[in-house]
């Protein structure tokens, strides 16, 4: 393991003041988007897409690293540059979503397992060498009657632990996600407890495999009431909720903690990120940041529709909600940004 290098990416995965972007969707999560929009779901606009994101005028100030799926790896812009080498040329470190996506529990209905470690090691190896320098495996963690149980936690927790371990010996930091849903009518303290125990048992499983912590980067949820909660609490609840499960379960030495966005609307999410940087609720031990995709693509996508004379009034878009993302990041986003986009 090159503690140095891991160390160093994740730092510039990270650096002051910007955050992630998410570009990662699979080819069906892409084109279940691109349907709601009525775009054509055929790889030349998946591309046409990727590059319209790639090539946004003034993207890498808030954005500092980005997420590739693995047909955009394999891609060119539409000026025939390979997308990780575009986003390198400005600045951007390119990573990789390598996990195969959530299957069903067995003798665990309404639970999943994310798959993927069989044969991960070559695609490691074959990932750095089309220019990545992180990695991305996703857990999704429901909370329903009697869920999360156990056996999904230990199960997720194990795989995520597996994958950092082989992306440190390839070379590539980690970025370690599991994903408590926002799905359901849970309260903000259920999410609270859930999130807090996936956590621990998370940390415990990289320190069980020998996982580098200063070389991998966190990807949570916020603590969040559900989406159909009768009481949906405020943003400095939130705010708070959300650092006090992390102060309890992540250790300092890591690096930084990004947030997924996971169905809020773009404005909720900045807003609730900016909140756990108002001055009070400082210093933290760990850098916290964003690495968003539907908070930062939806409006820009819904604006381009597919059409080529849509194309810099999307990528404006995109880069208005980077750059609001990049000024919650230090405590700066108010509800004005919004009224001048
Ligand atoms: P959302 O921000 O849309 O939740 O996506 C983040 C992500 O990378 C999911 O794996």
């Amino acid at each position: 393991m090159n503690i140095n290098e891991l160390t160093l990416t994740a730092q510039a995965m990270t650096t002051a003041g910007k955050g992630l972007l998410a570009m990662d969707e699979s080819n069906p999560t892409c084109n279940k988007r691109f349907a709601a929009h009525g775009i054509a779901q055929t790889e030349a606009m998946r591309r046409a897409y990727r590059d319209l994101i790639v090539g946004a005028p003034g993207l890498n100030r808030s954005i500092a690293a980005a997420i590739l799926s693995d047909e955009t790896i394999r891609q060119q812009t539409l000026a025939g540059l390979p997308f990780a080498q575009a986003l390198a040329d400005e600045g951007i470190v390119a990573g990789i979503k390598v996990d195969a996506g959530a299957q069903d529990l067995a003798g665990h209905p309404g639970e999943k397992v994310t798959e993927g470690l069989d044969g991960l090691r070559q695609r490691l190896a074959d990932y750095r060498q089309l220019g990545a320098r992180f990695a991305k495996w996703r857990a999704v963690i429901a909370i329903g009657a009697g869920l999360p149980g156990v056996a999904c936690i230990d199960a997720n927790a194990h795989a995520l632990a597996r994958y950092a371990a082989l992306c440190q010996e390839a070379g590539l930091v980690p970025i370690v996600e599991p994903e408590v849903l926002m799905d359901g009518d849970h309260t903000l303290g259920m999410c609270e407890r859930v999130t807090e125990q996936v956590l621990h048992v998370v940390f415990g499983q990289l320190q069980a495999q020998g996982v580098l912590l200063e070389g991998m980067v966190l990807k949570p949820n916020m603590v969040l009431p559900g989406l159909a909660a009768a009481q949906q609490d405020g943003i400095d609840a939130i705010a708070d909720a959300t650092l006090r499960c992390l102060l309890r379960t992540v250790p300092a030495a890591v690096p930084a903690i990004a947030f997924l966005s996971g169905g809020q609307s773009p404005e909720m999410a900045s807003a609730r990120l900016n909140a756990m940087h108002a001055p009070r609720r400082l210093p933290l031990p760990w850098a916290l940041t964003f690495s968003f995709a539907r908070a930062i693509q939806e409006p820009a996508l819904a604006l381009w529709r597919g059409e080529a004379g849509n194309v810099a009034a999307a990528q404006r878009a995109l880069v208005h909600r980077a750059d609001c993302n990049g000024a919650a990041r230090r405590g700066q986003y108010s509800a004005a940004m919004e009224s001048g986009a």
